[in-house]
C-alpha cells in the first residue's frame, strides 16, 4: 500500500521549495525527464484540443464534441492515476510515484474544464446549469465526482500532507475509488448507444482494484497471479459487456457472447482487459529475474 511518506520527500536541497512544483523536477528538486514526459503527456489533449477548436475542427457542436473529449481524458487521467502503485510495485519503477501527484492534479483540472465547457454549451446561463445539475443525475454524480476531486487536489500538497497526517491523509485520498466509480457511472449513464468505452475502462478499473485488494489481503500477487488477476477482470468484463448488452437491447446473451470472438466488429474491451493485464504479468516477470540471469 502507497503511504502519505511515499508522497513527500523530506530531504530536499536548499532552495527546493518552489522548484518541486515545476512540471520537469522531482520532489527533491532536480530535473526528471520521467516528470517532463508525463507533463507533455498530460498537456497534449489540451494542445490538440485547442487547435482543433482554432481551425473550425470539432464539428458542428464544437461545446459538446470538446466535452465528451475532456470528459474522456478525466477518465484516462483518474484511472492513470490509479495505476501508479501497481505499476510501481510490480515493474519495480520507484519513481513513478513522483508522477502521481501530478495525473491526480491533471485528473481534476481536466473535470472542472469539462464542467466550464458544459457551461459554454449552455451558453453561460448558470442558473440552467444548476437546475439541469438538479434534475438529472448524471450530471449530479458528475458533480459529485468533481468535487470530490476538488477535495484530493486541495489536499495533494506536501503541506497539507504533514497537516492532516500520514493516516488520515491516507484515509481521505482512498477517495479515488468512490471518485472513479462515480466517474464511470457518470459515463454510462450519458451513453446513448455503445456501452464499449465505459465496459473497457471499468474493466481496466476492476484490475486496478482486484490487484490492490489481492495484494493488502494476501500478499505480492506474483507472476502466477497477475496472469491469474488479467484473466478474472477480462472474465468480468465479458460478462459485465453481456448481461449489459442483453439487458438494454433484449439481445440473446449466446450471440454477445460469440461476437467477443467476431474481429470483425472490433476487439472486444475484455480481450484489451486481458491484453493489458497480460503485459503487466510479463513486464513483472522480466522484472523480477535476477540481474545475473539477464546479463
Ligand atoms: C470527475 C468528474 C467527471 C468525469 C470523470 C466526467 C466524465 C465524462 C465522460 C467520460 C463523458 C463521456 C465522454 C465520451 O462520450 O467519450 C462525459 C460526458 C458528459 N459530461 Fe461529464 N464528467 C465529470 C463531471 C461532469 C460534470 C460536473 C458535468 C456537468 C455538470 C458533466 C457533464 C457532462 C455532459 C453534459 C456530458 C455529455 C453528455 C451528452 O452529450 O449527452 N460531467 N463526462
Amino acid at each position: 500500500m502507497t503511504t502519505a511518506t511515499d508522497t513527500i520527500r523530506p530531504n530536499r536541497p536548499r532552495g527546493a521549495s518552489l522548484r518541486v512544483y515545476l512540471p520537469w523536477t522531482d520532489s527533491a528538486g532536480r530535473f526528471s525527464p520521467l516528470v517532463l514526459v508525463v507533463f507533455l503527456a498530460l498537456l497534449t489533449p489540451a494542445v490538440l484540443l485547442a487547435f482543433d477548436a482554432a481551425i473550425g475542427n470539432l464539428g458542428p457542436r464544437p461545446w459538446n464534441i470538446a466535452i465528451h473529449r475532456v470528459g474522456w481524458w478525466t477518465v484516462v487521467f483518474l484511472l492513470a492515476s490509479l495505476a501508479v502503485t501497481p505499476l510501481r510495485r510490480t515493474l519495480r519503477w520507484n519513481s513513478l510515484i513522483g508522477v502521481r501527484r501530478m495525473i491526480g492534479v491533471a485528473a481534476f483540472v481536466a473535470a472542472a474544464f469539462h464542467l466550464v465547457l458544459y457551461a459554454g454549451e449552455q451558453a453561460w446561463d448558470l442558473l440552467k446549469v444548476s437546475s439541469e445539475i438538479v434534475l438529472r443525475i448524471y450530471l449530479a454524480i458528475g458533480l459529485a465526482a468533481l468535487l470530490s476531486l476538488g477535495a484530493l487536489a486541495a489536499t495533494s500538497t506536501d503541506a497539507m500532507v504533514r497537516r492532516l497526517g500520514g493516516k488520515r491523509w491516507q484515509f481521505l485520498h482512498r477517495l479515488t475509488y468512490p471518485v472513479a466509480v462515480l466517474a464511470l457511472i457518470h459515463f454510462f449513464m450519458q451513453i446513448k448507444a455503445d456501452i464499449t468505452q465505459p465496459i473497457l475502462f471499468s474493466g481496466l478499473f476492476v484490475w486496478l482494484m482486484a490487484y490492490r485488494l489481492w495484494r493488502n489481503r494476501l500478499s505480492d500477487p506474483g507472476t502466477g497471479g497477475l496472469v491469474a488477476l488479467a484473466i478474472a477482470a477480462a472474465l468480468l468484463t465479458a460478462t459485465g459487456e453481456t448481461a449489459g448488452i442483453a439487458w438494454t437491447y433484449h439481445a440473446p446473451m449466446w450471440t454477445i457472447i460469440q461476437a467477443h470472438f467476431d474481429t470483425a466488429i472490433g476487439i472486444r474491451p475484455a480481450w484489451w482487459v486481458l491484453g493489458a493485464g497480460l503485459a503487466v504479468a510479463a513486464a513483472s516477470a522480466f522484472r523480477r529475474q535476477p540481474r545475473r540471469a539477464l546479463a
